[in-house]
């Protein structure tokens, strides 16, 4: 699970890193050239696929620990003061996990399903930046978009963490700075994601 995670955090960097040419306020022109060549590359198509497939892993290992834990303890604790002992982020990964989710696939149908449509019938240039803009033209799919990013920085903000830890990274000096790269990650990561959105709303660029 942490090697899944810690996967699907390299993705995240790549896929800000990528989108964040909309800001370059060029009308799209870079964004749509990196997009383009990153949807027929073949090598990025190739970590496309290792994508999805860590996506799964990681959904059906978080599945897996779950069960593993409820078998673990089947009566629950007489005396048990969660809230003293842990955050309410951490025990929350698993519902954190189920709202990611749940924006992936209204995101998957934004964005993903279009750009393959247009990949394999090959009849028109895809531009993708006009898609966004489409997209966020709406406020009420900018409001689920914000919450879907609120999720993702919660489950970003423990798990970044927790992954070096369950790969057993656990030291007096390298934990914290790994604690406080993952908070600088998880912040820096969702307000580029938010901007996204909220920019195209209103109309920044
Ligand atoms: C709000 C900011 C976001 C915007 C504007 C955005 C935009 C896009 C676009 C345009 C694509 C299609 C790319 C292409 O096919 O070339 C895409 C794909 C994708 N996005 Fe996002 N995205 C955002 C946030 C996220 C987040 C937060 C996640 C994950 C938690 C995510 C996961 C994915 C995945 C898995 C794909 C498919 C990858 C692929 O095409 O290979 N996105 N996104």
């Amino acid at each position: 699970m942490g090697l899944t995670g810690i996967f699907l955090i390299t993705f995240l960097i790549v896929h800000a890193g990528v989108n964040s040419c909309i800001f370059l306020n060029d009308n799209g022109e870079t964004f749509n050239k990196v997009a383009h060549f990153m949807s027929h590359n073949w090598i990025v198509r190739f970590l496309e696929v290792g994508l999805f497939a860590g996506l799964i892993a990681h959904i059906v290992q978080g599945l897996m620990l779950w069960q593993q834990n409820k078998k673990a303890r089947p009566v629950q604790y007489y005396m048990n003061k969660a809230e003293k002992n842990s955050t309410w982020y951490s025990r929350s990964m698993g519902i954190l996990g189920v709202l990611l989710l749940l924006f992936l696939v209204m995101h998957m149908a934004h964005f993903f399903v279009g750009t393959k449509v247009a990949l394999y019938s090959g009849d028109r240039p895809h531009n993708l930046f006009e898609e966004m803009r489409e997209v966020f033209s709406h406020g009420w799919i900018v409001g689920i978009y914000l919450l879907g990013i609120v999720a993702l920085f919660w489950h970003l903000y423990h798990g970044f963490q927790s992954a070096f830890q369950t790969l057993g990274v656990n030291h007096k000096k390298y934990t914290p700075l790994i604690r406080a790269i993952g908070t600088g990650y998880s912040i820096i990561i969702c307000i580029l994601f938010a901007l996204m959105p909220v920019a195209m709303y209103l109309e920044w660029i």
